[in-house]
């Protein structure tokens, strides 16, 4: 695996509460990770735990009430276009088309048409949305929205890509489906991907490691390299065992 991308070194965050002033809840407690590059890390864990928060901080929206993150040794206390982002609530530009939205980014940086068109358009195709440049995003199914929204993140050429659980909307057939391309495109890429869920066949299913965190405040509680060949089949021995493994593992701990 290659060098270091992001650096999460101790990280804690804790929030004002709401029912009470000067009270504060802790979400995070001391998380220490690092992201690889060429790596697909999986950060599993379950519901409220601190997962959005944890990427939030990681993209530079939120600051952490402790500890730093470094992305190649920078610190990071803003978004940058270094870090592509996608979400669950895919947001789309409802007055963009398909090649509007995915070529949205690069163009408001100024960079040249001839460099960005054609880089929008192998993403398009990549993600399987090929004649549906100039469709509007009203037109399109959920999974097809989240293929608009992963073109978008890679067309941007970011260092790293933060995914919220963003295949956690979809109904479960095009989800397995959105899994599988996902996949292959990170297979032909090879690039940074750090990946946000609560579903463990999900995480295996996509992940060189897992790191799993535990219920709020969310500390790591343990990690995985996950050496299964791709593709990957849910149905072979070692995914079914390592799936239980990981189940177990988690049910111990509640
Ligand atoms: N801005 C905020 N102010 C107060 N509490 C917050 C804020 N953002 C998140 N929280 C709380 O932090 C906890 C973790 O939330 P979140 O990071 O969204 O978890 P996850 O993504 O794992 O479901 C939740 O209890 C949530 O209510
Ligand atoms: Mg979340």
């Amino acid at each position: 695996m290659g060098e270091t991308v992001i650096k999460c070194d101790h990280i804690s965050k804790k929030f004002e509460s709401l029912k009470a002033k000067n009270n504060f809840i802790e979400v995070l407690n001391d998380v220490s990770f690092d992201v690889r590059a060429g790596e697909f890390t999986v950060l599993l864990g379950p519901g409220q735990c601190g997962k959005t928060t944890l990427l939030n901080i990681i993209a530079g929206h939120e600051l952490p009430s402790g500890g730093r993150v470094l992305e190649r040794d920078n610190e990071i206390k803003d978004p940058a276009p270094s870090r592509g982002m996608v979400y669950q609530d895919i947001r789309l530009f409802p007055w963009l088309t398909v090649m509007g939205n995915v070529s949205y980014g690069p163009k408001v940086q100024g960079i040249d048409k001839k460099d960005y068109l054609p880089r929008a358009q192998k993403f398009i195709d990549l993600v399987g949305l090929t004649g549906f440049e100039d469709t509007y995003p009203i037109k399109l199914s959920g999974g097809m929205k989240q293929r608009v929204g992963i073109a978008r993140a890679y067309c941007n050429q970011p260092d790293i890509i933060l995914m919220d659980e963003p295949f956690g909307a979809l109904d479960a057939q095009t989800r397995y489906m959105m899994q599988e391309e996902l996949s292959k495109i990170w297979q032909k890429e090879k690039n940074t991907v750090l990946f946000v869920t609560n579903n463990i066949e999900e995480a295996v299913y996509l992940a060189d490691r897992i790191i799993v965190f535990s219920r709020c405040p969310a500390k790591i509680k343990k990690e995985y390299q996950i050496n299964i060949p791709r593709p990957r089949k849910l149905t072979s021995v070692e995914f079914l065992e390592l799936r239980k493994e990981i189940t177990a593992q988690i049910e111990d701990d509640m």
